[in-house]
Parts: C-alpha cells; structure tokens; sequence
C-alpha cells in the first residue's frame, strides 16, 4: 500500500492533505522530556537509538501526524566531522573551535569516513523502518539534513548568530575559504543522506533555516547550488524517494523565479504568501507550508489559517506544515487542534 504522505510529495491524489510539523518531537511534549531526562541531555539523546525512535514516534501516536521526522540534529554532521559540540541549556549549541583559516577546515574529516562515523542516526532510522512496517499503518518516514550553508554558518561563528558578521566577512573577503567549507560539507551530506535512505527513510528534508542571512543575489552561488546539487546526486540513484527543499525566509529569490533543481517538495516559510509561492512555484512542485507557528498559541487563529491555505491550495499539490518549528511552550491540544484542523478542512474540500 503506498503511503499517502509519499503520494503526496509526488503530487498524486490523495484522500486528504497529509500534516507534519517541524519540530514537532520536542520539548512541548511532557513525554519527550522524559525521555530527555533518562537520556540525560539532548545530545545523548541523539545517539541513543532506542530512546531516538521512540521520540521519533511520539508525535505520531500523540497527535496523528502523517509523517514521523527522524529524531537527530542538524549538528551532528559537523560533530562527526571532528568538531566538538555541546548544547547548552538555555543557550543552544556551541562548537569548541570554529571553523578560521584553511588549516581548521583540512583537520576535519571528510567524505565516507566522516558519514560512517554518523551510525547511531543509520541504527535509529533501521529500528523506525521495522517499527514502522510492523504497525501498517503507512506512516512515513522524513530523514533530514541542514543544508551546507546553515551548517556552515554554526562551523564558522561556533554558534547561534543574530548577525552571521563572522561568516559574512568570510562570504565578502574570502569566498574562496567558504566554497571550500563549503563543498566538503555537500560532500559528506550527499553520503549521508544516501546511508539514511538505505537504512530506510521514505523521504528527504534539507533545512535551509538560515538562508534568509544572504542577500538574494548571492544566494544561488553561496547555498542553493549545494543543495541542488545533493538533490541530483539523490535523484540520479533513488528517484522514488521525495526531496523537500526548505530555505527559510527567502522570498525575493522566489519572485524572480530563480528556484530551479530537481526536488519535489518547495517548503514555505511563514514569511512568504501561499499565494505568491503557488503563482511562481505551484505547478513545477508540490507545496509544503505554511502556517505562521505562533498562530498555534490560538485555537481560533489556527483555524482561520488552515482554512485560508487550504482555500490557496484547494486544487492539491499540498501538504500542511508549520511555516518553521513549533515552539517549546505551545499548549499540545492546540497542537493537536492544527492537525486535526488540517485533516477536516482537506477532507471536506
Ligand atoms: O522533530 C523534529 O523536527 C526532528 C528533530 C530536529 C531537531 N532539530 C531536534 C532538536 C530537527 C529536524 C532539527 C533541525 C535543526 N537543528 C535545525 C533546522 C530546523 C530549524 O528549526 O530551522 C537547526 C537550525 C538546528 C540547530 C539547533 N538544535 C538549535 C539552534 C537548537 C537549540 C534551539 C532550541 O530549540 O533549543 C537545537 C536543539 C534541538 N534540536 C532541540 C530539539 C528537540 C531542543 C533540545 C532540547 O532541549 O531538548
């Protein structure tokens, strides 16, 4: 039986429009923090692959989401790449050395040797298929990356960033040091987004969160022609399994009508209009997107947005999402409500 999540991505009919959220196994879930807390910290967490499948689930059992997102991190590829990595409470995550001269970047380790080192993600993902195809139930499951940019932006500042002035002045006086940072990242990320899918994922995300940090007319050079070039990489070998792109915050490169690459699934954020991303992109891909996730602080306002993007995206060619992540101290039963929402909107159309 083919899953309707799956389906969706390939703009086939389905039944209703499948919902998943970004984000969505984590802390607003009382469930997800005891796991964390046996776990004992987040990035344990992540290389615990029992305790990683069994948060990867709970947003499917708790709210009935079509698609569970492989628990992991964006980070954890630069971390197996050598670089040290901690998660500090209340802070977010810290590398230890950043990325500053050529030196730094030719210490790390590239390639096959730095996705092999990423096995406990593989294991996570192998005990999730089999629970998965056990149950029958036709869930998908999403395996993901950041894209080389975003990633590249916390191996060069260290950290979060309001300003990106640490990777920026590399963007404008030293480009070259970046491509490089650059290109090894695509490098280790089209391996690993292989090993994900021949341990079993059904489907694909790159997270560009930050793309919106470059202005547009360097966006191509700098981040969307790493990510199209993992997507042809895939595409060349799996053409059955979904790529959904995700640049975050990037609307005038849209409205020039720059997006190109061979993906399915264009992720918009809630900064972007449906209507404007389903007049420039609606017909070349499928659309995932886009409520604004603050609205989930509202049962009402939640609602009034599902039924304004199912009213754009009535002909199909959609899925629903967040327009980013949910945020830690969303209510569940409102979380709960949009996804219930999304379903009896889509079922009634
Ligand atoms: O449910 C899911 O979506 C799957 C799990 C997932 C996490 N991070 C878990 C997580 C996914 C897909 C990510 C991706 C990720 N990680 C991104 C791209 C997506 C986005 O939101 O734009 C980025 C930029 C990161 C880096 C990252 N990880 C930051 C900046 C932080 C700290 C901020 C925060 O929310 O606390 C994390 C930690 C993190 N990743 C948590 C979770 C559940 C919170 C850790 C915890 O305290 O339990």
């Amino acid at each position: 039986m083919s899953k309707i999540f799956v389906d969706a991505c390939f703009g086939k009919k389905t039944p209703y429009t499948p919902v998943w959220m970004m984000r969505q196994a984590g802390r607003y879930l009382s469930e997800y923090m005891e796991v964390r807390k046996k776990a004992g910290n987040f990035l344990n967490l992540c290389h615990a692959p029992e305790l990683a499948a069994e948060v990867t689930l709970q947003p499917v059992d708790i709210l009935g989401v079509d698609a569970a997102i492989l628990f992991s991190d964006i980070l954890v590829v630069p971390n197996e790449m050598g670089m040290k990595l901690d998660f500090l409470v209340g802070e977010g995550p810290v590398f230890e050395k950043p990325i500053k001269s050529e030196d730094d970047l030719n210490a790390l380790i590239g390639g096959v040797e730095a996705a092999d080192r990423l096995t406990y993600v593989y294991e996570t993902i192998k005990i999730l298929r089999e629970k998965l195809d056990a149950r029958g139930d036709n869930k998908a499951l999403i395996g993901f990356t950041g894209a080389p940019w975003t990633l590249a932006t916390y191996m060069i500042e260290g950290e979060g960033t309001k300003t990106y002035n640490v990777c920026k002045k590399m963007m404008y006086s030293n480009p070259q040091l970046l491509h490089k940072i650059l290109k090894k990242v695509t490098e280790v990320v089209k391996l690993y987004l292989e090993k994900q899918i021949q341990s079993g994922i059904d489907v694909v995300q790159i997270f560009d969160s930050w793309a919106s940090a470059i202005e547009p007319c360097k966006y191509d050079e700098f981040s969307w022609k790493y990510m199209v070039e993992i997507a042809e990489y895939l595409k060349a070998k799996y053409p059955h399994i979904p790529i959904i792109m995700f640049p975050k915050g990037i609307s005038t490169f849209i409205q020039e009508d720059r997006v190109y690459g061979n993906f399915d699934v264009f992720g918009v954020d809630w900064s972007t209009s449906m209507e404007m991303a389903k007049e420039k992109l609606g017909k070349k891909y499928v659309l995932q997107g886009n409520m604004e996730p603050c609205r989930l602080y509202s049962k009402e306002l939640t609602t009034s947005a599902v039924e304004a993007i199912q009213k754009t995206m009535q002909d199909g060619r959609h899925i629903f999402n967040l327009g980013h992540g949910i945020l830690p101290d969303v209510p569940r039963e409102n979380a709960q409500h949009f996804i219930n929402e999304c379903h009896r909107v889509s079922k009634n159309s």
